[in-house]
């Protein structure tokens, strides 16, 4: 048995699941990726100066053949975005992948994704990107820090209040987009993201030119390689020993109703069983795995 590289359940003889590739690539095989990696380091994004996660990952928009047989670096039509190895901090890959499952059982919507073998044998996040919608065309997204009028440098110039303004104003349904928001910033915390900073928030315009929270992305466990990251956002002024309490005063800000928020904050307990499950399957290394579950143990706990 071994694990299939998108749910990561057991599978039998094979990389994954005939059915996860057919979700992923449209074809029971996985594709061959038609990359050098070379070409990724040429054409990824300069490494940021400080010690944070963001944009130390290089990456490229990969395009899939019509037989469905290859992969390769695209810009026009891409489906997929490929996040491979980064030299600084080990397994973000792996990571990300887990974190997005993880992110799928909390109740997140989020992009098909898995991980891929490169030829040089490490492995590499993929996603499907959502604002590339199968039947054609494009969707436009527009980050926080944009919505804000900041400029991407100050990406972490922002609060978890900031983003449920934003929403307020911008979504076409504030209400349902406010609960999404809260939803996943209370995730990003409970996984210990540090790195869930404006330009990791978007809002997708739909094709019927309505404005709502995109799926999930860029989520991973920033603490797994950065001890003790702190939040990237405020929430209530803090980046560290937030409480229940101090998430349900962000609720009451956001004007939440009470059961909706509360319903949020036991979701982390609910889902911790299958978190943990999908933990010790995971392509991380056994220390990042325990971690990994420590932490979603304790901060499950810390809301109970
Ligand atoms: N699945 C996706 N579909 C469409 N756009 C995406 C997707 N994932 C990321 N993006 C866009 O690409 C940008 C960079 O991706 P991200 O995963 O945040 O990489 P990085 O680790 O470099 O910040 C994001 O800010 C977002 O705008
Ligand atoms: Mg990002
Ligand atoms: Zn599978």
């Amino acid at each position: 048995m071994s694990t299939c590289r998108i749910c990561l359940d057991p599978v039998a003889d094979s990389e994954v699941h005939p059915a996860c590739a057919r979700v992923l690539y449209g074809s029971t095989r996985v594709p061959l990726l038609d990359v050098d990696l070379a070409q990724i380091h040429t054409l990824g994004l300069a490494m940021a100066g400080r010690a944070s996660i963001s944009g130390v990952q290089r990456k490229v928009s990969l395009g899939i053949a019509v037989d469905r047989r290859t992969l390769q670096v695209a810009t026009d039509g891409a489906r997929y975005i490929l996040k491979p190895q980064a030299g600084t901090f080990p397994f973000l890959p792996e990571n990300e992948h887990l974190t997005m499952l993880i992110a799928a059982a909390f109740g997140l919507t989020v992009p098909s994704c898995g991980l891929l073998r490169l030829r040089d044998d490490t492995l590499a996040y993929l996603v499907e990107r959502f604002d590339r919608p199968r039947e054609g065309g494009k969707r436009r997204q527009e980050d926080f820090c944009q919505l804000a009028g900041l400029s991407p440098k100050e990406k972490y110039d922002g609060s978890a209040e900031l983003c449920i303004r934003l929403v307020r104003r911008y979504a076409s349904e504030p209400g349902i987009a406010t609960l999404a928001c809260f939803r996943l910033l209370l995730f990003g915390w409970w996984t210990g993201n540090g790195d869930m900073h404006l330009k990791n928030l978007s809002l997708l315009i739909g094709a019927d030119g309505r404005h709502g929270l995109s799926p999930a992305y860029d989520l991973l466990c920033t603490r797994l390689v950065i001890a003790d990251d702190p939040l990237a956002l405020t929430v209530g002024g803090k980046k560290e020993r937030l409480d229940r309490a101090t998430w349900l005063r962000f609720a009451e800000y956001a004007a939440i109703p009470a059961a909706a928020a509360a319903r949020v904050l036991d979701s982390p307990a609910r889902v911790l069983d299958e978190a943990l499950a999908l933990c010790e399957r995971s392509f991380l290394p056994a220390e990042q795995r325990a971690n990994y579950a420590q932490l979603l143990r304790e901060r499950a706990a810390v809301l109970g």
